[in-house]
């Protein structure tokens, strides 16, 4: 298996952005991960495509775009025109799914559905083989720092097992909470991309902390090669 770390910038210093991704990227992570909340869907307000499309300019990795928006469709084609390789979108906040995937794939964008907490794996099973990563919350979405919800460790090995029967390749991506100490229990689990905010940025050198995390996968088995 291999592991993938992407590092939320919502828990970054916005005043020094460039700096700090630079730190994460010299720590080998693989993409950027971007929180989009728009005080609707979620409780929290973030970002937009001028600061996506900021960040395009400031580094080589891929940008991971987590739309927690409720209306995604609007404004798939910004996200993706600044600059977004993956874009993610919540089946919570949709109405119709499949039409959202295939808009997201029309700009050639990788695609991503997220899974709340509390919502069955069996909403995206239909659509398992139209996308590249599902992505399951393991906190409810709208803030950094919050406390991984135990439970969904269940979740992650259902979804692995169920991805595993059907034979397709999308990876799970995993969001909140994570750590050095629980990234062990998600790997294990079957998920593939670790997202981390608090964790990485928190820290006095975000890049230290993506390359522990990187060897602390390493000496579990995990490959973490880009893929
Ligand atoms: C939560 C966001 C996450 C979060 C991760 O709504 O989607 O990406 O910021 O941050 P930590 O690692 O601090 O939970
Ligand atoms: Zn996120």
């Amino acid at each position: 298996m291999t592991v993938q770390i992407a590092p939320s910038i919502l828990s970054a210093d916005f005043t020094r952005l460039g700096d700090e991704i630079r730190s994460v990227e010299a720590g080998g992570a693989h993409m950027i991960h971007v929180d989009v909340m728009d005080g609707h869907f979620v409780p929290n307000i973030t970002i937009g495509p001028p600061v996506v499309r900021s960040i395009r300019d400031a580094t080589q990795l891929p940008l991971d775009v987590h739309l927690m928006i409720s209306e995604a469709d609007r404004f798939i084609p910004a996200f993706a025109e600044a600059g977004a390789n993956s874009i993610t979108v919540h089946v919570e906040a949709l109405r119709h799914l499949d039409r959202t995937v295939a808009l997201i794939r029309s700009f050639g964008a990788r695609v991503g559905v997220a899974l709340n907490p509390a919502t069955s794996i069996t909403e995206i099973e239909h659509v398992m083989d139209l996308v590249d990563m599902i992505l399951v919350m393991t906190v409810n979405p709208g803030f950094g720092g919050q406390k991984f919800i135990p439970y969904t460790i269940e979740k992650i090995r259902r979804l692995r097992e169920m991805i595993d029967q059907v034979g397709v390749a999308c990876v799970i991506e995993v969001d909140g909470g994570i750590d050095l100490a629980n990234m062990g229990d998600v790997l294990g689990a079957g998920a593939g991309v670790i997202v981390a905010g608090t964790a990485i940025f928190n820290a006095s050198d975000p890049g230290a902390v993506v390359q522990e995390m990187l060897e602390k996968a390493s000496v579990l088995g995990y490959d973490s090669k880009y893929a």
